[in-house]
Parts: C-alpha cells; sequence; structure tokens
C-alpha cells in the first residue's frame, strides 16, 4: 500500500548497529562526528534569543509567502554586509535549507528529472530527491592539493532531463569553495544550456584562507537558487528558519518567483515568533561565528601538530566548513576502521562512504568539537591508524 519512493532500505549498516551498541552498553564515547553546534559548549546570548521569541506582534497572524518583510530585510542585510544586493522580493523564508531545496526540486523537475550533484557532499540529497520524485547524476569533484570541480565529467552527465546543477559552497566535508573561474564555467554551462544552478551556502562564513568569497545570492549570468539558513550561519538549527533567493535573467526570475510563490503560500510554513525574531538571531552571529572560527583553528593547529609526529595519517586541504578530510591507511573499508576505532578506542568518527567518497582511505572529523576532546580523540585514532 505504500509509494514506491518510500521503499528505503532502513536496517542499521554495521557501523550504526555498533555505535548503538556502544551507547546501549553505557560505554564512553569520544563522538568526533559531532557537528549540531548546540552541543559543541559555545556560548550564546541566551537571554537575547529568548527575549526575541516574545515579540507581541507574534500574536497577530499576518500571512505571506515570501515571510516577513522584517524578517527577509534582515536577511537582506545580512548580503548587504557582504557587498551584495538582494532585493526583498527575491527572498523566501524557508524553516529549512532541506525545505528550500524541496521548494526548488518542485519548481524545476517532473519526475524522473535529474539533477546533477558533487561527489563526495552530504548525504541528506539523495532522501530529498526520493521525496521530490527527483534523481541525482552525481559529478565528481577532483583532489590535487585542493579540490576542484570536474567540469569533463560534469556537462558528459548532463542529458535531456537535466534541470540544474547543485554546487554546496563550501563543500561539506571537502570544505571547498567554488571559485570565480568555475562560477564563470558554470555560469557558461547553464545560460547555455537553460539549466539552473543550486548553490547551498549554509557554511559560506566560515572560510579560513584568503578573501572573503562571494556569495551566489547576487549572481544573474544564469538561473540561480542561492540557500541558506540559520543552522549554521547563526548556530540555531534549532530555530528552523533558512532562505530561498532566485537569481538570474529578468525574464526567467519573474517566471520563478511566481511559482515559488504559489508553493510557499501552499505552506506558509516558517512561524510567527522565529519570522519576528530573526533580525536579534543574525545580530548574535557575529560572536557565534567567531568562537567558531577560532574553535576550528586551535583544532587544525592540534590535528596538524599531531600529523606532522607520524607518517600513517595526513589531512586534506580545508579551505572552510566545519569538517577536516583524513587520508587514513586504505588496508580496509572506511567502515571497519571506523567500527575498529570505535570497538576498541570508544572514538566515532564518519567513514569516507558516508559522504560519498568514491575510493576507501577516508575519515571524516568535525572541527568544532571542544578542543580537550578532538586532541584525545584524534590521539587515540593516530594511535589506532
Ligand atoms: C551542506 C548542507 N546544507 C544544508 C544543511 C541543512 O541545513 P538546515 O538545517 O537549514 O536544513 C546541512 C546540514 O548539515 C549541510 O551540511
Amino acid at each position: 500500500m505504500f509509494a514506491k519512493r518510500t521503499n528505503w532500505n532502513l536496517t542499521l549498516n554495521r557501523l550504526s548497529e555498533a555505535l548503538a551498541a556502544h551507547r546501549a552498553a553505557g560505554k564512553p564515547l569520544l563522538d568526533l562526528t559531532v557537528s549540531n553546534p548546540t552541543e559543541c559548549g559555545f556560548e550564546y546570548d541566551s537571554s537575547g534569543i529568548l527575549n526575541a521569541l516574545s515579540n507581541p506582534a507574534s500574536l497577530s497572524y499576518e500571512p505571506n509567502p515570501r515571510g516577513l518583510e522584517s524578517a527577509r530585510r534582515a536577511v537582506a542585510g545580512y548580503y548587504a554586509d557582504r557587498g551584495e544586493n538582494v532585493p526583498l522580493e527575491d527572498i523566501f523564508l524557508t524553516t529549512s535549507t532541506s525545505e528550500a531545496y524541496s521548494y526548488v526540486f518542485r519548481t524545476l523537475c517532473d519526475p524522473g528529472d535529474e539533477l546533477l550533484i558533487p561527489s563526495p557532499s552530504y548525504p541528506l540529497f539523495d532522501f530529498l530527491a526520493d521525496v521530490q520524485d527527483v534523481k541525482l547524476v552525481r559529478y565528481p569533484l577532483l583532489y590535487d592539493h585542493g579540490w576542484q570541480i570536474d567540469f569533463h565529467a560534469l556537462e558528459q552527465a548532463i542529458t535531456s532531463r537535466t534541470r540544474g546543477v547543485i554546487v554546496v559552497h563550501p563543500n561539506n566535508p571537502t570544505g571547498h569553495y567554488t571559485k570565480h573561474a568555475e562560477i564563470a564555467k558554470l555560469n557558461s554551462i547553464c545560460a547555455v544550456r537553460g539549466l539552473a544552478i543550486i548553490a547551498d551556502e549554509v557554511f559560506l562564513d566560515f572560510a579560513l584562507e584568503g578573501d572573503r568569497p562571494a556569495s551566489f545570492a547576487a549572481n544573474r549570468s544564469a538561473p540561480t537558487f542561492t540557500l541558506s539558513g540559520l543552522s549554521k550561519i547563526c548556530g540555531l538549527p534549532q530555530m528552523k528558519a533558512a532562505w530561498l533567493i532566485a537569481s538570474g535573467p529578468q525574464e526567467w526570475k519573474r517566471e520563478a518567483l511566481a511559482r515559488l510563490e504559489v508553493i510557499a503560500d501552499t505552506y506558509l510554513s516558517v512561524n510567527a515568533p522565529v519570522q519576528l525574531a530573526i533580525p536579534k538571531f543574525f545580530e548574535q552571529r557575529h560572536s557565534f561565528q567567531g568562537q567558531v572560527m577560532s574553535r576550528i583553528r586551535t583544532n587544525l593547529a592540534e590535528l596538524d601538530r599531531q600529523l606532522a609526529a607520524q607518517k600513517t595519517v595526513s589531512r586534506l586541504r580545508v579551505e572552510g566548513g566545519w569538517c577536516a578530510v583524513l587520508r587514513v591507511p586504505a588496508t580496509r573499508s572506511d567502515e571497519d576502521l571506523a567500527i575498529g576505532l570505535l570497538t576498541t578506542q570508544g572514538v566515532s568518527v564518519h567513514p569516507g562512504h558516508f559522504y560519498d567518497f568514491p575510493s576507501t582511505g577516508h575519515a571524516i572529523v568535525s572541527l568544532i568539537i571542544p578542543e580537550s576532546k578532538f586532541k584525545v580523540g584524534l590521539e587515540r585514532l593516530v594511535a589506532q591508524s
């Protein structure tokens, strides 16, 4: 009686089983995968956040498919601070980036249409696509002293069913930003073939190197949807507030906004107290981001210190984001390595295949873990590898 799209294999994989058993046995766990910022010991302006949620204006209901103007003004202000001009009418508020993806997928794709996604990348896409009846086709990212898009493979992957190209900027977990030359190339491919760029910028502000990376929100050379939200930018995933911006050729944008408006009006999903609090949430991002960047730099320095003392494990370049990709010996599967680490050392890491790495020999650790835990977890990882 159920739809085929929900025929997921929901049995636990060996690593999830081992983790569940480890937890059930009450054994101590040094979890190097934690990326929930509310669990990492950052200081938030708690009373400011809670006060912002009790605005008396939330006692009245003002439905607006794009979201309250005051909230969209705060989103536009965020881009203005980055030097990018985003008109208020081009912004739609959503409850999460995942919901924003679903609006975009519904706007662009009929059942069976295809979207290109980077590989490696974060694992939520498969479920999002299944739920929207969209087929995902992977294009590889290549590593050679840094990550880059394999444009030859990307172009080969385009078919008559392709509707868009997803870029994660910076990517999770590779941490690489789409460079100016890559943006220009993507624009020309997408403009010529009538494809949309779908840019996920949830980690945009967490750059470790070079100049501040440009956002896609002001990209006008090709049809573009830019997605971001408060879960990473402000460290507030529990507030369920994100957004979607359409930009691109004028005629295309008018049509896209009209269609998005119907989808958004059907749900009107973002609640009033959170929308009214969004300006305050943005204000406290500077303090949050400062703490995160300092944590990431300290953990990366510790990682490099420990890696310099041995030869078995190394790390890939990190341009930004909250993760580090470790190169580990490929003498067994990444899953076996992760299970071994868990059972012998009580340390949890993500195996490369979790993020769709095509070959073995990768483990992914979060860089936002409190420094003392990160140090000890890493010592055990290195000792075990
Ligand atoms: C690249 C990327 N996009 C989106 C999300 C989810 O964001 P949200 O909480 O707004 O749905 C995540 C969560 O980890 C992510 O890594």
